[in-house]
């Protein structure tokens, strides 16, 4: 297994809120859209970083369902940055032995950005090395929604909806909970995005703007996740199921 450089055993699952491209871009007087685009960049070196260290999946929120409220301008610059996102990065990303997985509400974006979807998915199926899940058009308590519509759809009765059969219909359902969550940008709040999956996760906060976020931010807060001590509900030093009295 993959070590990260203080020695130890990398998060099997990271999920990052990529927050703080718009002011990324307001303190250089340029345009918020130009700050999404260093936001791409930033997004590619640290993919390429995370499958160096052994990550195996790596979640990433890049357009909540509530970010449609942003004025039209910025929402198609978006929408176009996604399409040439693909268009740009996809035979790099595919050669690095990464799988793209866009998670999110599928409904309601246009048909091309769909399409460039499709061919990011497809293009990156055969892969195993990293999983990226692209949170696009994303909302945790839409997931838990369609989780739920799922499995009232297959039928299943009150008594067999489980909290396993449940995580079995998320959007993440391929994926461990995360280990960690990191959000830049300075904000210390969820905002809507994996509600049922960061149950345990252990949470990174750091005012670092997303464009600005490299290698070595990533290192310093896997090293910090190094240090926690998670503890699952048991008490420390005590083994699973022993009793602690
Ligand atoms: C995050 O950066 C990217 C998206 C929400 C699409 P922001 O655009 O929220 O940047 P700030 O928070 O305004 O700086
Ligand atoms: C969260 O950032 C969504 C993404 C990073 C895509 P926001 O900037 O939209 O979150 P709030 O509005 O500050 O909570
Ligand atoms: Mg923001």
């Amino acid at each position: 297994m993959s070590k990260t450089p203080s020695g130890a055993v990398p998060p099997a699952h990271v999920a990052i809120v990529m927050d703080g491209n718009g002011r990324w871009a307001n303190k250089r007087f340029l345009p918020r859209v130009a700050g999404h685009k260093q936001g791409v960049d930033a997004l590619v070196r640290i993919v390429q970083v995370c499958a160096d260290r052994g990550i195996r999946h790596l979640t990433v929120f890049a357009f909540s369902s509530e970010n449609w409220r942003r004025p039209e301008e910025e929402v198609s610059g978006l929408m176009s940055l996604m399409m040439s996102t693909v268009a740009k990065h996809l035979g790099r990303l595919e050669a690095q032995g990464v799988r793209i997985r866009i998670i999110g509400d599928r409904a309601m974006v246009s048909d091309k950005v769909r399409a460039a979807w499709d061919e990011a998915e497809q293009g990156t199926a055969h892969n195993s090395r990293l999983n990226l899940n692209v949170a696009f058009n994303y909302g945790g308590r839409w997931d838990i929604v369609q989780a739920c519509q799922q499995a009232l759809a297959d039928g299943l009765r009150p008594e067999e909806l489980t909290e396993e059969r449940l995580s079995g219909y998320m959007a993440l359902r391929h994926a461990p909970d995360p280990d960690l969550f990191i959000r830049t940008g300075g904000e210390y709040r969820i905002s809507n995005f994996l509600l049922w999956q960061v149950a345990y996760s252990e949470l990174y906060f750091t005012d670092c703007l997303w464009p600005d976020f490299d290698e070595a931010q990533l290192d310093a807060a896997l090293a910090d996740f190094a240090r926690r001590d998670r503890r699952f509900g048991l008490v420390k030093g005590n083994p699973a199921g022993a009793p602690s009295a």
